[in-house]
This record gives C-alpha cells, structure tokens and sequence, in this order.
C-alpha cells in the first residue's frame, strides 16, 4: 500500500492533547497518518527513540515537551536532523525564554507552540509543518519583518529593487535592515552595492550552530547606507548539505536581529529561493509589461504561494519598467496575473545603468521618478508604524540641497526630500496606481 504523505510521529503524556492530535490528523483533507504514538517524549529523544523515530519514517514530529525533556532537547534534534533532513519538529510546552527559542531555532526545530494551546494553533502549526514552513521566532518584540523579492524571468529588475529598497528601509525606519542575495550561482546584488564581502549567505547556514550576536555580525558586510548585506554563494556546490531546515532556521535568526529582512529570490524557483520563500512575510514579484514575464508568472504563482506561510495573498505585484509607452495595459495584465498591481516603477535607462556600472543604487542620489517610486514602494512593505522619518516638502529641488550640504552625497536630505509628502502610515500610502 502506498505510504501517506504526511506521516506523524507524536509525544505526550496529555491524553486530551493526544486526542486532539490525532483528531487533527484525521481530518486532514490531504493522506496523513499517525505512524508512531508514545506517551513519553523523554523516551523517544533517547537514541533508541531516535532510531525508532527514523525507522517510523515519520516526516512530522509533535512533541510536548516538559522541564525533564527541556535540557536535552535541542542537542537531540540535532542529532535526529543530522540522521534525516526530510523530518519537522513541532515543540509544545511551557512558554519558553527567549534564549530557549533561541537555541531550539539553531537546532532546527520548525514551530513552538507554548501551552495552553490555543484554539486551531495546533491545526495551523500542522499545515505549516506539512508545507515546510518554519514558524519559531525569538519573540514577538524581535521578531523582524522578512520581505521577499522574485522575478518570473531574468532582468526583471529584483536585485535593482532589493538594494534600492533595503537602501530606503534602512534610510526611512532607521531600524537595522539586511539584504540577502539568494540566487544560487552568480547574484549580482554584491555588484549593484559596490561593495566586497568576505562570507555569503550559505556560509552563514553552515555555521548556524555556533552562531551568537558578535558572530554573526562578523558574517555580515555593511553598506555605507548602513544595510547589512550577504551575497549569495558563489557555485551550486556551496549548496552541498544546506538542508530547507538550516536555511529558515537562519533566516528565523537574521529575523530575530533584524527590523527588515530583505531576501533576493532570483528569478526561478531553487531550492534556495523555495527555502527563502517559506519564512517571508510578503513577497514582491517584480514583472515587466511583456508577455514571457506575465506568462511565467502566471505559471509559477501557485508553487510561489504554496512554499508561502500566508499563500498568494502574501504577494505584491510591481510592474517594472512602465513608461506607459507599452503594450500591455494594466488592466489586463492584472487580469492576466489574476491579482491586483501595487504600483509601477518608471524605465530609467540612463540612470540605472550608471548606478549599476558604479556600484551606487540610485536611491542614494534620491533624484529621479524611480527613486521616488522606490519611496512610496518602500512604504508600502515597511512594517506598519515602523517609518520614523518624516518626508519634508522640496524647497528648491535636489540640485540645490548639494549647494547647501556642499557635496555631492547629501543621500539622505535628498532622498527625503524626493518623497515629495508628509509621512504617513504604510497602509494609508499604499494606494494603487
Ligand atoms: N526601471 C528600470 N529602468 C531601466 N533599467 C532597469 C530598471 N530596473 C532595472 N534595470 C536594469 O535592468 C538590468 C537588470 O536588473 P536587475 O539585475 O535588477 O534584474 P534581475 O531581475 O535581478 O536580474 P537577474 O534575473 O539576472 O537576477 C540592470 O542592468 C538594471 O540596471
Ligand atoms: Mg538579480
């Protein structure tokens, strides 16, 4: 007989948690099936639990965990995920510290759900384990908003819009913001920085477990807008034994650290970007008015809303490269894609050619209608309440703000005053175009 899918292992001593376990189970509309129930989650992290738990062939784990289990927990799950990559743990127990989501995060584990669960937490935590979504976070307070950007074909512009953005974020919310490349092979957001890191983003992966605050900044290479950034690997053999786990485990820990987190996802669905897309909180697809983008788009829209935690409705659609001069309207690309369209950002074929030749993203010039457009995008994404700047009304344009600063790299006065509007709310601005 054909195997279930989702094949649960669980442990409780709670008989009503058991059946309410179970009772979410079967009713799952998609073939799952419990293969291994024990009443204590003690004996199944011990190494014949662990042996157990693999021969199972169990690919989701639920475990309530209590203060006896709660000392030896995280270095189990590593030593079951070292054993099988294809496993979720999903933790139930007390509240746990911010330290101890901490370190179940490092291990790998998935969701934490604290008790007493709440009504349809144990449903949810389920979907998501059975999708690959990683939930855990240090907390509430730290926990940062994860941005992704794709394109449904090459050049569309994510990676110009990416820095351009994380260049904003940082310069608008004044919060820590960090961009990471996760093209698999040959991602260009080092070069359209200008800057020259030392470690990449897998690099981060693998060190994961040994990874604390002074660490990982040391991974980190920071902008001169003050943007933390991390390039993406450089070969596809960097990628040996990255597992999914590893990869939303990291980026789960650059969340806890970081206001914004911005994830360049390239341009094709890797299993870099798949990993990528499973922790964000939004993802901005980036289209072109042509017909390859649209009907790529079209085709991967579903498998980009199944890898995402709040499905397609978590996506953001921006027309790049619009000067009305086109031939698709936007109407009917809307109709096509089946969703609405954001905003549009102008064709600057001048501008973002120098800024990639020299290493510069436009939005540090502040000048021009892209950078105005990256503005108003860059509020739309921001977490609500997070932007503290206050765009002033232009007094003379951009030209005279170097007059007045004396140099040329007045970025921020003139990246303010492009906004052209007093600040508002994110969600008042974002308003379709
Ligand atoms: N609005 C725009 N107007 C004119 N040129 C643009 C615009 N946006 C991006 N470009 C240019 O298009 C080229 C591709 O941009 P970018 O590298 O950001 O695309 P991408 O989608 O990340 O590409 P890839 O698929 O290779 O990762 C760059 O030369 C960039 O300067
Ligand atoms: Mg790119």
């Amino acid at each position: 007989m054909k195997k279930p899918a989702h094949r649960f292992a669980l442990a409780t001593s709670d008989p009503d948690l058991h059946a309410s376990i179970k009772k979410a189970v079967t009713e799952r509309d998609q073939p799952s099936a419990v293969v291994l129930s024990r009443t204590d989650a003690a004996g199944l992290l011990e190494p014949d639990g662990l042996e157990q738990l693999v021969r199972s062939e169990a690919n989701i784990v639920l475990l309530d965990i209590g203060a006896q289990e709660k000392a030896m927990i995280a270095s189990s799950i590593r030593e079951l995920l070292a054993q099988t990559s294809e496993i979720r743990v999903v933790l139930m127990g007390q509240p746990a510290t911010a330290a101890e989501l901490l370190d179940l995060m490092r291990a790998g584990v998935a969701d934490y759900l604290p008790k007493p669960i709440e009504n349809g937490s144990l449903e949810g935590a389920i979907d998501r384990a059975t999708r690959g979504l990683t939930q855990v976070s240090v907390s509430p307070e730290g926990k940062g908003r994860v941005i992704g950007l794709f394109g449904p074909k090459g050049g569309t512009g994510v990676t110009t819009v990416a820095a351009n953005v994380a260049i904003k974020l940082r310069e608008l919310t004044e919060q820590d913001v960090l961009m990471a490349d996760l093209n698999a092979e040959l991602g260009t957001a080092s070069i359209l920085l200008g800057v020259r890191p030392r470690y990449n983003f897998v690099e981060l992966v693998k060190n994961l477990h040994r990874m604390d605050d002074d660490l990982l900044r040391s991974y980190l290479t920071r902008h001169e807008s003050g943007v933390s950034f991390l390039p993406s690997p450089l070969t596809a053999r960097d990628l040996e034994g990255v597992t999914k786990q590893r990869i939303n485990a990291t980026v789960s820990l650059l969340r806890s650290a970081f206001g914004h987190v911005l994830l360049d996802l390239g341009n094709s669905l890797t299993p870099l970007a798949q990993a990528g897309l499973g922790v964000c909180d939004e993802v901005v697809v980036v289209v072109t008015p042509e017909v390859p983008a649209l009907r790529n788009a079209k085709r991967l829209l579903p498998m980009v809303g199944q890898s995402l935690p709040g499905g397609q409705q978590a996506l953001r659609f921006v027309v790049n490269r619009y000067d009305g001069n086109v031939d698709i309207s936007l109407g009917q690309m809307r109709d096509t894609l089946g969703h609405d369209i954001s905003m549009t950002l102008p064709r600057e074929d001048q501008a973002s050619s120098h800024a990639a030749n020299v290493g510069r993203p436009v939005v540090m010039d502040g000048v021009g209608k892209y950078a105005k457009a990256i503005s108003k995008l860059t509020r739309m994404v921001a977490t609500p309440g997070s932007i503290v700047k206050r765009a002033k009304k232009s007094r003379g344009g951009a030209l005279f703000a170097r007059f007045r600063s004396g140099k040329k790299g007045a970025e921020s006065k003139e990246g303010r005053r492009s906004e052209g509007a007093p600040s508002q709310a994110p969600q008042a601005t974002a308003a379709k175009s």
